[in-house]
């Protein structure tokens, strides 16, 4: 017992020995690190300076938070066109609940064009709004029979011949062009007789290689009040020209662009605009010709993150070559969207532009380089890749997986110069360096 308290004593005495050496040392330590002519009070005002700076950058970092975060919301508002908290009074836009929309089915001498029909049928919504006519070229009677098997039975398609199928005189440069005169002429008819002959508003284009997404009427049908609302657009489109999987935002079927380039396949008309167009119609490449803005006098269309319409389509008037490098690889979209239901007035030119402009140009810029070697996904969620002449914009296109090529100046899918796509993992703009002035016809 008694050796027990002298080795507690001798620990005891050990330990308040080493406490006082620790103290010791750390009054050495602090005072070495104070000037001598500081003082305690000194030293206080130092440390209550420090937390005020503190504070300030605090609350200037969460008030750039603050800014951050209700940028971000309104982004989010904008693009998923949410009806329910931003205020959206549905009389705005036009009334669109008894139009009536044809579907004008461009045919020729294809008998798959059955394949294009069957889908038609099958994933129209109710055949009072959506009247099928088809208009065949060509007087290929094999074709004329499959079409009158799907007439014979359903009142509501209905088909009519193209009746001029004389060849087209043409200076020998030209006829290996020959096709594309036919379907210009073959167009020109058929829109006639969808607007004049038959007297309909508006009509949903198709071609006879085209297969369509399951929301392809609901699509038309959403996005016709625009057409209705909005003089700056003349057409809407089903097709994204730069669709590939790897390019597009799969997890955003209901995203939609305007565009400057006329897409094309699956694309809807309004009478108004036929009528303007019909006298100066063009003899051949109708599709290039309304790509060139001055003949829509520079007014743009609508067109989806992810195609609504697939073309099947590898032998035709054009080489298969475009087709086995492009066509084949775009993706058709597989969710069902309610476009009718949906907020689409984030894409009324009124607001779309502003919100572009300030969105794509307070991003970071990186390079194309940068976009497909720096890691996938993650901060920054979207950038700018900048690009100043034909050269340097082909250049980034080719690097990030886009359709290089412009038309009268006009790169594919650009709206205001302003190309975007999804590229691993993050929203992509391509953008002019320069505030934008106009497309150079001299471009391509
Ligand atoms: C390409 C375009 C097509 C456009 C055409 C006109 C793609 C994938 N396709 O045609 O959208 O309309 O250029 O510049 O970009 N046809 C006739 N008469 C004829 C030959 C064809 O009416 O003598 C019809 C076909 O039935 C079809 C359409 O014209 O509906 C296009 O013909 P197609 O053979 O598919 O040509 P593409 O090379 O795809
Ligand atoms: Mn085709």
């Amino acid at each position: 017992m008694r050796v027990n308290i002298k080795k507690l004593l001798i620990i005891g005495i050990g330990l308040v020995l080493i406490w006082f050496i620790v103290s010791y040392s750390s009054v050495i330590e602090l005072s070495k690190s104070i000037p001598n002519d500081h003082n305690l009070l000194e030293i206080e005002n130092r440390i209550e300076h420090l937390e005020k700076r503190i504070e300030g950058r605090l609350s200037e970092s969460n008030s750039l938070l603050e800014k951050v975060k209700k940028h971000l919301k309104r982004t989010e508002e904008n693009y998923h066109g949410d009806a329910k908290d931003s205020g959206y009074d549905r009389n705005f836009m036009p009334n669109t609940a008894n139009v009536v929309l044809p579907v004008l089915l461009i045919a020729c001498d294809r008998v798959t064009v059955r394949r294009c029909l069957d889908n038609l049928v099958k994933f129209r919504p109710d055949k009072n709004t959506f009247p099928i006519i088809v208009s065949q070229d060509c007087g290929h009677n094999a074709t004329y029979q499959v079409i009158k098997s799907f007439t014979d039975t359903d009142p509501s398609i209905t088909v009519v011949q193209q009746p001029d199928t004389s060849e087209i005189p043409l200076p020998r440069a030209k006829v290996k062009f020959r096709g594309y005169y036919k379907i210009a002429r073959h167009y020109k008819f058929a829109l006639n007789h969808v607007f004049n002959t038959l007297g309909h508003e508006a009509v949903i284009i198709v071609e006879d290689d085209l297969d369509i997404s399951q929301d392809f009427f609901e699509y038309f049908r959403g996005t016709y009040s625009l057409l209705l609302k909005d003089s700056s657009l003349w057409c809407i489109s089903a097709w994204n020209d730069n669709g590939k999987k790897e390019v597009i935002d799969m997890s955003r079927p209901e995203l939609l662009h305007r565009t400057d380039f006329f897409p094309g396949l699956g694309w809807t008309l309004r009478r108004d605009t036929w009528l303007e167009l019909e006298p100066r119609w063009p003899e051949a490449f109708f599709d290039d010709w309304l790509r060139n803005p001055e003949n829509t006098h520079g007014r743009a269309c609508i067109r989806p993150e992810i195609s609504r319409t697939f073309t099947f389509g590898k032998i035709g008037v054009s080489k298969g070559l475009f087709y086995d490098m492009h066509l084949r690889a775009m993706q058709l979209n597989v969710d069902y969207v309610e476009f009718t239901k949906m907020n689409l007035t984030y894409l009324l030119k009124e607001n779309y532009d502003e919100s572009l402009t300030s969105t794509v140009y307070a991003l970071p810029e990186w390079t194309a380089d940068e976009v497909v070697s720096l890691p996938v996904g993650g901060d920054p969620p979207a950038v700018r890749v900048s690009y100043s002449n034909a050269k340097t914009y082909q250049k980034a296109a080719k690097k990030l997986g886009l359709m290089d090529d412009f038309r009268s100046g006009v790169p594919r899918t650009a709206y205001r110069g302003v190309v975007s796509c999804f590229v691993r993992g993050r929203r992509v703009w391509v953008a002019p360096r320069d505030p934008w002035r106009g497309y150079d016809p001299s471009w391509g």
